[in-house]
């Protein structure tokens, strides 16, 4: 006998938990499937934000802030620490808790809102009268049935051709997050997101980090100014960053792992690592799931083909997340899994792509929304740019980090802002106050006239929006 709902989720990510409790909310009877195991066997919702992503990697590079600060900064405000000594395994034990805490938590919010969730691996079995049969293969074996099914199945790491994860000497995400001890030489691939913000904590707890990125520009996806000013302060960190390489053999063997890679000049290099991070991208995951026994239609990335409401091609089965279009991001994720379950419910869900924030969460932190300035002049946009340093800024500068700034774009005619784009301290929350302003619409003035408080670093935005008048206070 199959059990009924109304709506299955596939998936326990930012996207599926998430579309699953509003679903609930709105009255419908939602079953969650997930196939995360934790190291004992047990269920461990949350996907690979939860797990091996975004609270694993923020939880290490706290940690790794607070080893760097009482190693460099603590002296400039008068505290002597010394013999200051990390403790890996304590380290990463703190993390692994942070992650069972986000666990446990979904699985209370599940209980809360009654969604029954299910350990287990989901896939379409076939469309029954009007819907989905969906089996559960896992400790429990279940059939399931729905009118409406979301996919919400996430994304797993690339891997470099012919260098296969081993997650010990060639590490993805998961392996990046759980080594050991500190490694003397660490190589990574890929100056992306995860390469600079896992390069960060293993450098910052004394590893020799090298990265490789393919790329002739750094951080090109960022407004040029921008990561200017961050690569600055990450080459003073001592982050050896290679841009405009091709990597050649990646071999690993007992004593670590050796790259041949050609630089920027064509020249012909060797690196050897003690162990090797791969972080040049995701891929859209739908293992298991037996998309082509029903019909759902994957593109040439494998991701699940949907329109700009998340319906895929089959009625009533609707994606979000990483495994279709867009930024792999789980706040993206989790406003498409809402959106998704009110369309259900008959209303009118919407993510609205042009204010989605990004943030690299290294030291100087790095956030944006909107467009970039490149990316303005090549839509052939006329703008005025604003921009404030943290220098000036009387928080920053007794927080001890005046790294960086603030810098807005607007409409020359209009002065709506465009995009703002921050690098500094404590920019993840920073650039909160920048979407909102986008997302109603506002303009640089409207910001420079608000009153912020003293002493703050969202001095800085407000100073960097006088700036787009050329009208800064404290500059
Ligand atoms: P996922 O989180 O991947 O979840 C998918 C879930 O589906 C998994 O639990 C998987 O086990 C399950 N599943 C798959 N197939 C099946 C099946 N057939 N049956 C049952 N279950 C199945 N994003 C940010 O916004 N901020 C960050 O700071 C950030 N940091 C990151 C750091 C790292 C190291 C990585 C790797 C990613 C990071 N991301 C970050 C990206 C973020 O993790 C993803 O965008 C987000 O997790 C996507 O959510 P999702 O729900 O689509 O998929
Ligand atoms: P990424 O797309 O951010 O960066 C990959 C980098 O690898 C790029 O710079 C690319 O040019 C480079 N690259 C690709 N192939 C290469 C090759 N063969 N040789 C050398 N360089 C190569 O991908 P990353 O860092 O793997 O992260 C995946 C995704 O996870 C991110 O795009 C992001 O969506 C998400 N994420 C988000 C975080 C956040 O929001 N703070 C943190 C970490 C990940």
């Amino acid at each position: 006998m199959s059990k009924q709902f109304d709506v299955i989720v596939i998936g326990a990510g930012p996207g599926g938990y998430i579309a699953a409790i509003r679903a609930a909310q709105l009255g419908m009877n939602v079953a969650c499937i997930d196939e995360w195991k934790n190291a004992a066997g047990g269920a461990a919702p949350g996907g690979t934000c939860t797990n091996v992503g975004c609270i694993p990697s923020k939880a290490l590079l706290q940690s790794s802030e607070h080893f760097e600060h009482a190693n460099l900064h603590f002296a400039d405000h008068g505290i002597t620490a010394t013999g200051v000594k990390m403790d890996v395994a304590k380290m990463i034990a703190r993390k692994d808790n942070v992650v069972k805490q986000n666990n446990d938590g979904i699985l209370y919010l599940f209980k809360k809102n009654k969604v029954t969730f299910f350990h287990g691996r989901g896939s379409f079995v076939k469309a029954v009268d009007g819907g989905y049969e969906i089996k559960v293969t896992g400790k429990a074996e279940e059939t399931l049935t729905a009118k409406q099914v979301i996919v919400a199945t996430g994304s797993n790491a690339r891997a470099l051709p012919g260098a296969a994860f081993d997650e010990e000497q060639i590490l993805s995400n998961d392996g990046a997050l759980a080594i050991g001890s500190v490694p003397k030489k660490l190589g990574v691939i890929g100056s992306g997101v995860i390469g600079l913000e896992m390069g960060s904590v293993w450098r910052r707890l004394g590893a020799d980090v090298t990265i490789l990125e393919g790329l002739p520009t750094f951080l090109g996806a960022v407004d040029e100014q921008i990561a200017k000013e961050a690569k600055k302060a990450f080459d003073k960190q001592g982050l050896k960053i290679e841009l405009g390489v091709k990597i050649g053999e990646v071999k690993a063997g007992k004593k670590g792992v050796s790259i041949a890679y050609t630089n920027a000049k064509g020249e012909a290099q060797a690196l050897e690592v003690d162990k090797l991070i791969v972080s040049i991208g995701r891929v859209p995951n739908t293992t298991g799931l037996n998309a082509e026994g029903v019909g759902l239609k994957l593109d040439e990335r494998g991701a699940v083909v949907v329109d700009g409401d998340c319906k895929t091609n089959l009625p009533g089965v609707w994606a979000v997340g990483d495994v279709v279009r867009g930024p792999m991001l789980a706040h993206k994720a989790e406003e498409e899994g809402v959106a998704v379950a009110e369309r259900m419910a008959g209303q009118h869900g919407h993510v609205n792509f042009n204010t989605i924030p990004w943030v690299i969460y290294t030291s100087p932190e790095i956030a944006w929304v909107g467009r970039t300035e490149q990316q303005l002049k090549a839509d052939g946009v006329k703008y005025k740019a604003g921009t404030f340093p943290f220098l000036a800024n009387g928080r920053a500068r007794a927080l001890g980090d005046t790294t960086g700034m603030v810098k807005f774009l607007a409409d020359a005619a209009t002065d709506e802002i465009l995009g703002v784009h921050i690098v500094g301290p404590m920019a993840s929350e920073l650039i909160a106050e920048a979407v909102v302003a986008m997302e109603f619409k506002a303009s640089s003035e409207d910001i420079a006239r608000i009153c912020h408080a003293h002493p703050s670093l969202s001095e800085a935005t407000k100073e960097a929006a006088l700036a787009v008048d050329k009208r800064t206070l404290n500059f």
